[in-house]
């Protein structure tokens, strides 16, 4: 045992890699994980909730689109599976989350459109129409504050964000804190005690 924590940038967890299949939309998937990223052995509940009570991107999305902290990937591949035409950034601290999400994009034929990248290496002139994010709220709350402050602004004027937070990791409180941040905040749904917030302009 090593004491990796999701966010490490550079794991020393033995890498075993292995498989997580879920489906989303209709749609089968068999994406590759490995120890020292996060929900390794399966599809996280709250990105499960996500990705079922979001709007996915249409077929003639054309982005671009980020996945905010994409761990080996799984929000990264449906939104670019939805979205034929975008490009989807997947972006994260952890390096063998980058590497899984490199993979994991080919796997599902998607690797010319997935542009996998550390927060620093994202070109500064993007603005993104979505952005998508399961949040790392265990990095503590006022670094949580400093990411959605540096990554929101980057939206296009349009453009929306789409979060969960299990509400017993203050869920609620983040939407509070969005609103006093000034932004538009929907409840788009809680279940099995996640919050699906939408955030806009
Ligand atoms: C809750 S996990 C979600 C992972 C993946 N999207 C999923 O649904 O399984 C949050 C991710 O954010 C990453 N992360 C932590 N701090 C970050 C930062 N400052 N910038 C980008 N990603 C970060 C973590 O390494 C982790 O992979």
């Amino acid at each position: 045992m090593t004491g990796d924590h999701y966010f490490t940038a550079e794991p020393t967890t033995a890498a075993q890699p292995r498989e997580v299949e879920f489906s989303v939309a209709g749609r089968d998937f068999t994406l590759t994980s490995a120890g020292g990223v996060f929900s390794a052995d399966r599809l996280d509940p709250g990105t499960a909730v996500l990705l079922r009570k979001a709007e996915l991107p249409s077929t003639d999305a054309a982005g671009p689109l980020l996945d905010l902290g994409c761990g080996f990937g799984p929000i990264t591949c449906v939104l670019a599976t939805c979205a034929p035409d975008a490009t989807v950034w997947a972006v994260d601290v952890n390096e063998r989350a980058r590497e899984l999400t490199a993979a994991n994009a080919a796997r599902v034929g998607a690797a010319d459109r997935v542009r996998v990248a550390a927060p620093d290496d994202v070109p500064a002139d993007l603005a993104f129409a979505e952005l998508w994010s399961n949040p790392p709220i265990r990095i503590g709350k006022a670094e949580l504050h400093e990411l959605l402050r540096r990554w929101l602004p980057r939206l296009a004027p349009d453009g929306v964000a789409w979060l969960v937070v299990a509400r017993h990791l203050g869920g609620d409180s983040l939407h509070r804190w969005l609103v006093e941040e000034g932004w538009q905040v929907d409840r788009r749904a809680s279940q099995k005690g996640y919050r699906v917030l939408r955030v806009t302009r």
